[in-house]
């Protein structure tokens, strides 16, 4: 049985997935005028820029992606490469976010729309980039990684998470939790 290097990240994933619901839920009523929790999407944009992309993506692109190149994937044209684009895509739509809700917050009232299609577009990049990394990316990288490159991963794992504040994965899942709530 080899060392589990993709546990941890398919846990990331869950939270991720419970964020990506709510916007999925309040898109909607954005986009016809009766949701303005304009909070909500700036708590959103916060937890997808720290959680999701800082926390999480950099395991993935500095350890785990990074540890399937060094092992023989190409950097161009592959599994990887496409990821990688993915998680530009998603930065993208947070910055087309985050400006039109600014935009809202100061009293613009015909951008609503605006504002629920950039929610609904990262969400529905990243539940499709989340189910190919689940199914596909990660099991291929425990069938192919070899058991002397696995210490190597967690310590990278354990790096990225030495990073942040120990209450930082608690903290993120008690505001989406609140948010469930609403
Ligand atoms: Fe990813
Ligand atoms: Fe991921």
């Amino acid at each position: 049985m080899k060392t589990d290097i993709t546990q941890a990240l398919v846990a990331e994933h869950r939270l991720i997935l419970r964020m990506i619901a709510l916007l999925e839920k309040n898109a909607p009523h954005t986009a016809e005028g009766s949701y303005r929790n304009w909070q909500f999407y700036l708590d959103g944009i916060d937890f997808i820029r720290q959680y999701a992309d800082r926390f999480h993506h950099a395991k993935e692109e500095d350890v785990l992606f990074k540890a399937l190149v060094d092992n023989g994937m190409p950097k161009e044209h592959s599994p990887v490469a496409a990821m990688l684009m993915e998680h530009d895509q998603g930065r993208s739509f947070v910055r087309a976010l985050e400006a039109a809700v600014h935009e809202a917050q100061t009293g613009r009232t015909d951008n609503y729309q605006t504002i629920a299609a950039n929610a609904l577009g990262y969400a529905a990049l990243l539940r499709d980039h989340i189910s190919k990394e689940d199914d596909i990316l990660y099991p291929l990288a425990e069938r192919v990684l070899p058991e002397t490159m696995r210490s190597g991963i967690l310590r990278g794992y354990q790096d990225a998470e030495a990073q942040v504040a120990a209450e930082f994965g608690a903290g993120y899942d008690a505001i989406v939790t609140k948010y469930e709530q609403e």
